[in-house]
């Protein structure tokens, strides 16, 4: 096996040969990070994917993601390096059950979290991420239903901040949803001086936001910033372990700790240095969308795009 160095610099030279952006999700292994044109969160990624003059985009980061970049850039090359980097949360909705969800509530509005396949988003009104659902729903005429799918506990996050009822879907990322209480006050037990950042897909967040009703949730983003603006020097980073590795880049001299060394996603861990260069040799693993489901699926995505 070649090692580091060498499949670094193989991937710089293939990257300008065949002029590909590597975009990575902020949840990707440190070395992934370091090679990526770009670094960030589901909305960022989003944003740059639709802005690329690149011919080529490997997507770091999970297949969701490179549909996504896919539906805003028909006549590119999207490479996904392991086609098996899905997501749990994705998996907890389908096109069917998003089509009778609509026929039993008529005249509702469907957002879905950008966590879902290209066939759910053709079904979806708008999509949203993290970083911007609050703004999403807020931005929905006040008369309307509104079906939130599928992540329950960003939608009781939009629920608490927007004082919005919403219909909503039972779904749950399975790193986030485990990440306990137990577990931040533990943290919070060893670094008193610790402030906390926490994702709104966190299972945690409802009990921890009963105690402490004014806390802020943050998208992997808005962690950066917040991490940026605070005074404080130590944090504890309450979501997957990966976006460590970006705050502690991002914002030397503090103090970035992980809620829970067990928080890891899998599927993010999948994209390595490795298949990263063979997927540049071979321009293969592709993700495609079918140009019918496609264009459904661009109106939410474009949606989502314009707010927040
Ligand atoms: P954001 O990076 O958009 O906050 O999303 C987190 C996530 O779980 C992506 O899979
Ligand atoms: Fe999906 Fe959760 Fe992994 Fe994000 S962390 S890709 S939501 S399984």
């Amino acid at each position: 096996l070649p090692d580091e160095a060498q499949m670094r610099a193989d991937i710089e030279q293939l990257r300008q040969e065949k002029n590909a952006v590597i975009l990575a999700h902020n949840y990707q292994r440190p070395e992934v990070q370091v090679i990526a044109d770009f670094v960030g969160d589901s909305l960022g990624l989003s944003r740059q994917a639709a802005r690329t003059d690149a011919e080529v985009i490997v997507f770091a980061g999970v297949h969701f993601m490179a549909e996504t970049a896919a539906i805003l850039n028909p006549h590119k090359t999207v490479l996904l390096p392991d086609l098996r980097a899905g997501c749990s949360l994705a998996d907890t909705v389908t096109a069917q059950g998003v089509r009778d969800w609509k026929a039993s509530n008529p005249g509702g509005l469907v957002v879905t979290y950008v966590n879902t396949t290209a066939d759910v988003k053709a079904e979806s009104d708008y999509c949203c991420t993290s970083g911007n659902a609050v703004q999403v729903v807020q931005s929905l005429p006040q008369d309307v239903p509104v079906l939130f799918a599928p992540d329950r506990f960003l939608a009781a996050h939009v629920i608490r901040e927007t004082g919005r009822a919403m219909d909503v879907w039972d779904g749950a990322c399975h790193v986030h949803e485990a990440i306990r209480p137990e577990d931040v006050q533990s943290q919070q037990a060893a670094y008193p001086d610790a402030e906390l950042l926490i994702h709104p897909e966190c299972g945690c967040s409802s009990r921890i936001l009963s105690a402490i009703p004014e806390l802020q949730l943050y998208s992997t983003e808005g962690m950066i910033h917040r991490a940026q603006a605070s005074a404080a020097q130590e944090f504890i980073v309450v979501t997957e372990t990966g976006m460590v590795t970006r705050l502690q880049h991002d914002v030397p001299g503090k103090t970035f700790i992980p809620v829970s060394r067990t928080a890891c996603c899998e599927y993010m861990k999948m994209i390595t240095l490795g298949n990263i260069l063979e997927s540049l040799q071979n321009l293969q693993p592709r993700v495609t969308v079918p140009e019918e489901i496609r264009t459904r699926a661009l109106l939410p995505i474009e949606r989502m795009l314009a707010i927040g």
